[in-house]
């Protein structure tokens, strides 16, 4: 018996490294994955991907940090297939640097692409969860948003705010039936992490190295973790920021 039959899943930064395989991972599970992304190639090759190995999926191009978007893509979701069961909030960008290296737009952006995207789909998502008796919501944030890495602050401030976000709304809607938790990854080797490396004048295997696993992640390890966080198996989870990192510690 697949964990997600009969179950309508909207994944954000579906076109991603991480996002790619959470879709992969819940359509291989029965789910029918609405795969929304702002680069619609990378939606599309997704959905190609998962339509050629039998499971179901289409795509949706919005770009999630601008409220009518995010209300528009709830709307055509529901329009067209009357329910969403599964909400994965993954979309996400790393603006790189300290305070003085940071401009406002870097700063701007980056919270409304990680965390006021999460405001808005949410806002839009959750009245229909409460008609149909419950839900499952999984954010990602990162083990950075719990611990800071040095160099980050836009990025680790938002996934902090991630994290609160996730217990407030847990704590809010745990009564309707509607589970929120989160991801917390370490080290994953996604081409958001490639592009960083190569910034930094480093490679994968110096990353690798310094995790006592003795790897970083991939995105199927990730995908796993939000597909039994999104599944009935975590019935009593809400509210829970799970670390996924291999042991590392943030240095
Ligand atoms: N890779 C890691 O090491 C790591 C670690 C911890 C947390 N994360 C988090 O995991 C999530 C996925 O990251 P990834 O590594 O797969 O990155 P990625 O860059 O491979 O994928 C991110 C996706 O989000 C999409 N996106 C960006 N801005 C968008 C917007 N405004 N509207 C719609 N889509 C948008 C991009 O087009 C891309 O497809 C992010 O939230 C990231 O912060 C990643």
């Amino acid at each position: 018996m697949k964990r997600f039959s009969g179950r309508v899943a909207v994944v954000t930064g579906g076109g991603g490294g991480i996002g790619s395989a959470i879709c992969q991972r819940l359509a291989e599970e029965g789910a029918h994955v609405v795969v929304t992304d702002m680069n619609a190639v990378a939606a599309q090759e997704v959905v190609n991907k998962i339509v050629t190995n039998g499971g179901a999926a289409y795509a949706i191009e919005a770009d999630i940090s601008d409220s009518r978007s995010c209300t528009d893509l709830i709307t055509q979701v529901m329009n067209k297939s009357r329910r969403i069961d599964i909400l994965a909030n993954n979309a996400g960008i790393n603006r790189r640097g300290n305070l003085l290296a940071l401009t406002e737009d870097d700063w701007h952006t980056s919270f409304a692409v990680n965390l006021n995207s999460m405001f808005y789909l949410c806002r839009a998502v959750i009245p229909h969860m409460i008609k149909a008796g419950g839900g499952a919501i999984v954010n990602t944030a990162s083990q950075w948003g719990l611990y800071p890495a040095p160099n980050h602050i836009a990025y680790n401030v938002t996934k902090a705010a991630v994290a609160s976000f996730t217990q407030n709304l847990a704590r809010d809607y745990a009564p309707y039936k509607i589970r929120v938790n989160a991801v917390c990854p370490g080290e994953i080797r996604t081409p958001m992490l490639e592009a960083g490396v190569m910034r930094a004048g480093k490679t994968v295997a110096d990353l690798d190295r310094l995790v006592p696993f003795g790897r970083i992640g991939n995105p199927g390890e990730v995908a796993a973790l939000v597909a039994f966080l999104a599944s009935d198996e975590a019935q009593f989870m809400c509210g829970s920021l799970v670390e996924i990192t291999g042991a590392q510690a943030v240095a």
